[in-house]
């Protein structure tokens, strides 16, 4: 995707010394754009930990290279030993996203693939960029299914503008390239169909108002801003043809974790008639949980939600509170979407229903996914 007209991923090796791995640092984004280095395992896992990469093909993408910085790091003698470690200790950076774990097992039987060290880490290191080139693929198949919900809403409407609310940023800030939820979009616009995005900012960390608002400014889509409590709202006047949003891990019975706040989203989507669809790759399905509340929810810093971080008049970034000292606050950061509220969830395979016969009928090797 494009940054002031240049095509950038959002993670990618550095062509001069393979060594070291690129990020953009996301939490400084919209204001400031700073590509920073991964070198050990450590910087993957604080990158992830603390918000510099986040969204779930990215997580993975990210945890997949740390692997491969741990395969650099990791000593002839006790190789094993300290892959595991770093397993455990990327697995752990954050709680939700399902792709982050799906990332460190595929790049560990990869690697068990041959023998010696030399070999092991090459293959982590192909294995890292499989997993990135493949996000990257997945998502832009995501939109080639997706685009067609959009067209089908676009002929109704005779051609006006197709209105689509999305919640949090499941663009390509989420993954490696396109996004889940805003590939449809984008491919809509190529596709020469009207569009307009209701963005939500997405309190508490904003990735609505920094990232996604932006990342469809770059893209130049038509957008605009809401507040969270607005979607409803505009539901109900008819202002909403779509919502489409990303997630974060889905059950492979339909259940879908996505940003706190989505399940509002859902349900009034529903009390108005409005379709719901989940846009995900399938490094993103859970094939053990049945349940979407078996899904761990992630519990952030009180900080982020009491205080906002931006620009001040100096052009500096920096935190502001909201509220009096002492203030209690809950983050919780994703919230379930039941099955029965979604109307679709828009795959690399192909668009399907959000329930087990479905999902299972369309990746029949279920958890060899
Ligand atoms: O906390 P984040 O920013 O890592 O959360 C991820 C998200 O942006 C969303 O939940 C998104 O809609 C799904 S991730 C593709």
């Amino acid at each position: 995707m494009k940054i002031n007209g240049t095509h950038h991923r959002t993670i990618w090796p550095d062509p001069a010394n393979k060594e070291e791995i690129c990020i953009l640092d996301q939490r400084l984004l919209p204001h400031r754009i700073v590509i920073e280095k991964l070198r050990d395992p450590e910087d993957a896992i604080t990158a992830i930990s603390d918000m510099y990469v986040r969204g779930a093909g990215l997580i993975g993408a990210t945890a997949g290279f740390g692997m491969y910085l741990a395969a650099l790091k990791a000593p002839e003698s006790g190789f094993s030993s300290f892959m595991n470690q770093y397993s455990d200790a990327l697995g752990n950076s954050r709680p939700t996203a399902r792709n982050l774990k799906w990332a460190i097992e595929r790049v560990n039987r990869e690697i068990d693939k041959v023998q010696t060290v030399g070999e092991k880490r090459e293959k982590a290191f192909a294995t890292g960029c499989e997993i990135a080139d493949e996000d990257a693929l997945f998502c832009r198949k995501i939109g080639e299914h997706g685009v067609a919900l959009i067209a089908e809403i676009s002929r109704r409407k005779n051609g006006e503008p197709v209105n689509i609310l999305t919640h949090c940023n499941a663009g390509w800030l989420a993954f490696v390239d396109y996004g889940s939820a805003t590939a449809p979009i984008y491919a809509a616009r190529d596709a020469g169909i009207d569009i307009h995005v209701w963005v939500d900012e997405t309190r508490p960390w904003n990735q609505g108002a920094r990232l996604t608002a932006w990342e469809l400014q770059q893209e130049g889509i038509p957008n605009t801003l809401i507040c969270d409590n607005t979607g409803g709202h505009l539901m109900q006047h008819g202002l909403v043809d779509m919502v489409l949003v990303g997630s974060d891990r889905t059950t492979h019975t339909g259940d879908v974790a996505n940003k706190i706040g989505t399940y509002l989203k859902a349900v009034a989507a529903r009390d108005n008639g409005i379709p719901f669809y989940a846009a995900l790759p399938s490094s993103t399905f859970d094939w053990n949980i049945d349940n979407g509340f078996d899904i761990p929810i992630e519990q952030r810093s009180e900080n982020e939600v009491t205080q906002v971080m931006g620009l001040d008049a100096t052009g500096a970034m920096s935190n502001v509170t909201l509220c009096a000292p002492g203030t209690k606050a809950a983050n919780y950061g994703f919230d379930i979407t039941p099955s029965r509220l979604v109307s679709g969830l828009i795959t690399e395979r192909g668009v399907v229903d959000a329930n087990r016969d479905a999902i299972h009928k369309l990746y029949p090797e279920g958890a060899g996914t």
